[in-house]
């Protein structure tokens, strides 16, 4: 299993060219169930999840191509796909598929809109809390999907003449349900109106590939979107939007390392409230005409209290990478999780490098120190993974991250990125 060795110590000086954002291209290519013709995507990442994700699409009868790879530096690192769903082959998404990816789940709304059922095994994905499908179902049970959970399997008809525009308002903000909801709505009969709405970046992007397949819906990134019910969609061809959690991972490697770096590829807008945490530690950043540029000279690092909350609001997804950055800071900050129950996994391995942490509830109390020695440490989530390498940048010596293969999952190129950069990263295969 690969390894990840960091030799801590060294500023990062250069460009990063920003990948696709996962959690747009997965919705993305869900979305090309919901017709049989061809959507055309680009900028997506190279990722395992996007492979597991082909595979899974693959089993329902998508036709799936990748060409015009855009060379970048002697390198590629995006990607244009094309997904045709002729006919879809079969409407059950099975557990061994659906087990290793959480958004695989997401297939249940357009087989239900396109074929009038599905049968999807309720899902895996990274273990950061109990993570329920309840507001799916309460969604598509509204929309006039009957619904039965039977043997670990979620089995859902559409009524005779398909499903019902009808209007659901989320008790609690879901990105995922979002997404599901608006694609099955896009086919139903009449108008959907969608309450409490996820208001992220890629719920805009999935709505905006949505509407080039001739799609009827308004009000993304407003929390009440609205869908008029289309008889069928067609091909069309879109970018993926960039990727913000990447983004805000690089931003926070330069402030943790020091160093000037230029983002490239990137938005400031799809991470402002990240980014002003960002400065507040310490950094500077500005907008350049395709990206971000990230310093931090001499300045040591400030403590800034966070707050993880739905988009606008600090996103969970960064929520270990700014940990790891409080440990070096120079006081005392504390990081509060909202979203997810139990996403502190990377708190006892911090520790390992030496950070002083202390958990009360869903609050973790970070004590700055002036120094992290390295060591081996293991990755437990997609997200946590990269705080580790985060913190690695900053300690002495050697640190070992095992597990990277939930690195993969989410991170393009990550140790080549770095190491363009000045950083001592390498991926060690044993
Ligand atoms: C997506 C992102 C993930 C990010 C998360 C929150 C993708 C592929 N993944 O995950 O990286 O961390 O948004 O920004 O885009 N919930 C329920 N019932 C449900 C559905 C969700 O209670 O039926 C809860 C979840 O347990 C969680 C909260 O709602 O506490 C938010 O989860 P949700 O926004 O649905 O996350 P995902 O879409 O799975």
């Amino acid at each position: 299993m690969d390894r990840i060795r960091i030799v801590g110590g060294n500023e990062l000086h250069g460009v990063i060219p920003i990948s696709g954002a996962k959690n747009a291209a997965l919705p993305l290519m869900i979305a090309s169930l919901l017709t049989d013709d061809t959507l055309t995507l680009e900028n997506v990442p190279h990722l395992a999840d996007v492979e597991q994700l082909i595979r899974i699409l693959g089993n329902h009868g998508a036709d799936i191509s990748v060409n015009g790879r855009r060379e970048r530096q002697g390198e590629s690192y995006a990607r244009t796909v094309h997904f045709t769903s002729r006919n879809i082959v079969s409407t059950t998404a099975p557990y061994e598929l659906v087990s290793k990816m959480r958004a695989s789940f997401w297939v249940i709304g357009p087989l239900l809109a396109r074929e009038g059922k599905a049968r999807v095994s309720l899902p895996g994905g990274c273990a950061i809390g109990t993570r329920p499908v309840d507001l799916f179902i309460e969604g598509l049970a509204a929309l006039g999907a009957n619904i039965e959970i039977d043997g670990g399997y979620v089995n859902a008809t559409a009524p005779a003449g398909g499903l019902i525009g009808a209007r659901y308002v989320f008790p609690k903000v879901s990105v995922g349900a979002t997404h599901v909801l608006m694609m099955a709505a896009t086919l139903a009969n009449g108008t959907t109106v969608l309450g409490n709405a996820a208001r992220e970046p890629e719920v805009v992007d999935l709505a905006k590939c949505l509407n080039a397949m001739g799609a009827k819906i308004s009000g993304q990134g407003t929390s009440t979107v609205t869908i008029e019910g289309v008889r069928s969609l067609s091909g069309a061809r879109h970018r993926v939007l960039p990727d913000r959690i990447e983004t805000g991972t690089y931003a926070m490697a330069v402030a943790m390392a020091g160093g000037d770096v230029i983002l490239e590829d990137t938005e400031a807008s799809l991470l402002n409230t990240a980014l002003e945490a960002i400065r507040r530690a310490g950094a500077e950043i500005s907008e350049t005409n395709n990206g971000i540029r990230i310093v931090r000279n001499g300045a040591g690092i400030k403590p800034v209290d966070i707050v993880t909350d739905p988009f606008p609001g600090f996103p969970t997804d960064l929520q270990a990478q700014f940990m790891g950055l409080m440990t070096r800071s120079s006081g005392i900050s504390h990081i509060t999780e909202t979203i997810f129950e139990n996403r502190f996994m990377h708190v006892q391995e911090l520790a390992r490098l030496g950070a002083k942490i202390s958990l009360s509830g869903q609050t973790a109390k970070v004590e700055g120190v002036s120094r992290l020695k390295g060591a081996p440490v293991m990755a437990t989530d997609l997200r946590a993974s990269v705080s580790l390498v985060i913190a690695g940048l900053a300690a002495e010596g050697e640190t070992m991250v095992s597990r990277v293969y939930h690195l993969d999952r989410g991170f393009e190129r990550l140790e080549e990125k770095l190491t363009r950069c000045g950083a001592h990263v390498e991926r060690v295969s044993d």
